[in-house]
């Protein structure tokens, strides 16, 4: 795809209009796009933030887990979405292993990621991470925290499990969630992912935070929300309780090809209108 010229219809999204989203009552929308094409289409809908998010190593490279994605693979995806030019605010993802080992690999990767376009990073974590947090912020790399069920923690969790449930065999980390949320606050995050907890724990977090919470199966009372694009369009199967299907693309994308190649197999494709003379 061709590069497009900025849009002039559009105001340009920024870190501090995200962030007066909180206190004007305006819910954000954000979504994933991990190209160009799908980039320039999220944004033609008007969404407020787009996540290029690791699970591009899930819905689109088929990996089971995000666990394997890298930060050159990052890079990559967040290139691709620039060149789109969008009016969202484009928050790249800290792969696994790019922020664990140390504050100084945490910074140097996320300014590798702002370097490829991102405008923002985001990284899977609470107290255990806050000093990343506080040093990227320090030098003027706006973070998006992500706490709750964190994909980056597959082995940990046992999988993919809600976590803070107050019941059940799953139960446990209320109050080192609350702690977590504080703690990604305090760091200088100015917005924090919240994904897989219940929706009383979610809307206490948002509650007691200043910085705009995003949701992810996290109920209704967040000041946003958040979807993969593939589980939007119906490109992914995974039965999550907390997707919707907006269409369904992958059904649509077999009949099409069917069709296509019927016509292939039966001569009728091409026809004359579309040969050259
Ligand atoms: O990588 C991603 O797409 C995410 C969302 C699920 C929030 O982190």
């Amino acid at each position: 795809m061709a590069e497009q010229p900025p849009d002039q219809g559009r105001r340009k999204v920024t870190v501090p209009s995200i962030a007066a989203m909180k206190a004007s009552g305006e819910l954000i929308g954000m979504i994933t796009a991990y190209d160009a094409v799908f980039a320039a289409l999220v944004d033609q809908a008007g969404v407020d933030m787009i996540l290029v998010g690791d699970t591009v190593g899930v819905v689109v490279q088929g990996r089971p887990t995000t666990v394997g994605v890298s930060l050159d693979e990052m890079i990559y995806h967040v290139r691709m979405v620039r060149r789109a030019h969008p009016k969202a605010l484009v928050v790249g993802d800290l792969p696994f292993g790019a922020y664990q080992v140390s504050v100084e690999q945490a910074v140097d990767n996320a300014v590798s990621l702002l370097k490829a376009g991102a405008e923002s990073v985001k990284l899977e974590g609470g107290t255990a991470i806050a000093d990343r947090i506080a040093a990227m912020t320090r030098f003027d790399i706006p973070v998006v925290g992500h706490i709750g069920l964190t994909p980056q923690s597959y082995h940990r969790m046992g999988g993919h499990k809600v976590q803070g449930r107050t019941s059940g065999t799953d139960a446990g980390q209320r109050e080192g969630l609350i702690e977590d949320a504080f703690a990604v606050e305090q760091a200088g995050a100015f917005a924090l992912v919240i994904e897989g907890v219940p929706r009383d724990l979610a809307a206490e977090i948002t509650r007691k935070l200043s910085i705009p919470t995003i949701g992810i199966g996290a109920g209704p009372d967040c000041d946003g929300q958040v979807l993969v694009l593939h589980d939007v369009l119906g490109l992914s199967d995974l039965p999550l309780k907390f997707v919707k299907h907006y269409v369904d693309l992958g059904a649509q994308t077999v009949a099409a090809t069917r069709q296509y190649l019927a016509e292939v197999k039966d001569g009728t494709w091409p026809d004359d209108t579309h040969s050259y003379h």
